[in-house]
């Protein structure tokens, strides 16, 4: 990290570097190669968090493939899942028929997920496949599935790379911990 970019006020230290998210983000797609062949998929990009992610992952896969997103009500400032959750946009596209790969940043009480599955199975896609970039080791999380997971990390709140704290951060390059006396200003 380059002290003093004004993106990165706060953050205390990188959990997992630009290298490694670039990386990891190579195989999943190679993965997700090989699991699509000659099929299309419809990648559902989770808004605003899994942009980031979805992007360099859909540029690192070779098949063809179409892009659609859903925004979801997030918790705003505060670092807990409210366990409300709310589609604020829908899908542009009819998923009946087509093979789905809902693409999101992080799950972590899996409530978001789970809702969001919901949702979408009740319009008969073909399958529906999720990655997720990050998933944090939490005993009392709920079970929903995920087919591919970039990295587990702890149960701390992170930001960076798609993931926010208040709006911002979402613009840095890696995956952060933020010093919590600047999470408890909140
Ligand atoms: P869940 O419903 O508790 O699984 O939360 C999922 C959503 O909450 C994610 O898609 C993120 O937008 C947000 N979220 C969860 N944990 C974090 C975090 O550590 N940092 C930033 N956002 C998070
Ligand atoms: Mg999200």
């Amino acid at each position: 990290m380059t002290i003093g970019e004004r993106r990165a006020r706060g953050v205390a230290r990188i959990l997992i570097s630009e290298a490694e998210i670039q990386r990891r983000i190579r195989e999943l797609a190679a993965e997700l190669d090989r699991i699509y062949g000659t099929d299309t998929p419809l990648m559902v990009g989770v808004l605003n968090g899994a942009v980031a992610f979805m992007t360099d992952l859909m540029r690192a896969m070779t098949v063809p493939l179409e892009i659609d997103f859903m925004a979801i009500s997030s918790y705003g400032a505060a670092t807990k899942s409210s366990g409300v959750v709310q589609i604020l946009k829908d899908l542009n596209q009819v998923i009946e028929g087509r093979r789905v790969l809902v693409v999101e940043d992080i799950v972590d009480s899996g409530l978001t997920l789970q809702y969001l599955l919901d949702s979408l199975e009740r319009r008969n896609p073909a399958e529906i496949r999720v990655v997720a970039l990050l998933k944090k080791e939490k005993p009392d999380a709920i079970e929903v599935n995920v087919d591919q997971i970039g990295f587990t990390i702890p149960d701390e709140f992170v930001v960076g790379y798609g993931l926010d704290f208040a709006g911002q951060y979402r613009n840095l390059p890696y995956v952060a911990v933020l010093d919590p006396s600047l999470i408890e200003e909140f």
